[in-house]
């Protein structure tokens, strides 16, 4: 027996949420699971206005970036409601723990928390699964793999980010969230990963 759950990947910039995500839906399909893949932001009108701005095309203050993270979010959870109620478990890359790291850091994190978290629309996650990277091991990620860095992405941005996401964690204890260690091989991260997420989709 499997219900449709819903779980979401963070971590830093470079972290492997992109790999872990596809080796995770490649064994769950094997599985016979039926899924839906989607990330934040989403590919939505909003979500061009954010990625303007993270790119740096666009200048927005911290609170209006949060704001636009949120709008994309009400948006996205319209699906992300329709393929739960399908029997879709939904994997998505980042979700509103994102905001709270990268937008609280800037501005003030009790309303990113309050208006993502008390919104009738946004849906609780089943699980979150936070991929523990060194920040370092991120910046070196970032510098093989990009020809110019977005604005969260600085050496600096990252050990902070890292930061924050522990803290608003800790602020969260009604919440599923699963640190792994992901400074690991790609095939020992995926078995944790797997183990954490078939605990909540068999349960
Ligand atoms: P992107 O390059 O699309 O994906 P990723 O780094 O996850 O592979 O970057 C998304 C960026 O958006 C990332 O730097 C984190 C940031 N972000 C926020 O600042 N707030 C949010 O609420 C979300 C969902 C993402």
């Amino acid at each position: 027996m499997s219900k449709a759950s819903f779980i979401v990947f963070e971590g830093l910039d470079g972290s492997g949420k992109g790999t872990q995500i596809s080796m995770l839906t490649d064994r769950l399909e094997s599985d016979g699971i039926k899924l839906f893949t989607t990330c934040e932001p989403t590919q939505f009108a909003t979500g061009g206005l954010i990625r303007d701005a993270l790119g740096g095309l666009t200048k927005r203050s911290p609170s209006e970036l949060a704001a636009l993270f949120l709008a994309d979010r009400i948006s996205h959870c319209a699906v992300i409601k329709k393929m739960l109620d399908s029997g879709r478990t939904v994997i998505c890359d980042r979700y509103y723990y994102s905001s709270f790291a990268y937008q609280g850091m800037d501005t003030d994190l009790r309303w990113v928390m309050d208006s993502n978290l008390n919104c009738p629309d946004i849906i609780k996650p089943d699980m979150c699964l936070f991929l523990d990277v060194p920040p370092e091991v991120c910046d070196h990620r970032i510098e093989a793999g990009r020809a110019s860095r977005e604005i969260y992405e600085t050496p600096e941005a990252i050990k902070k980010i890292r930061a924050k996401y522990l803290d608003v964690f800790s602020l969260l204890p009604d919440h599923n969230i699963r640190l792994i260690n992901a400074a690991r091989s790609a095939q020992d991260v995926a078995k944790d990963v797997y183990e954490a997420v078939t605990q909540v989709i068999k349960s």
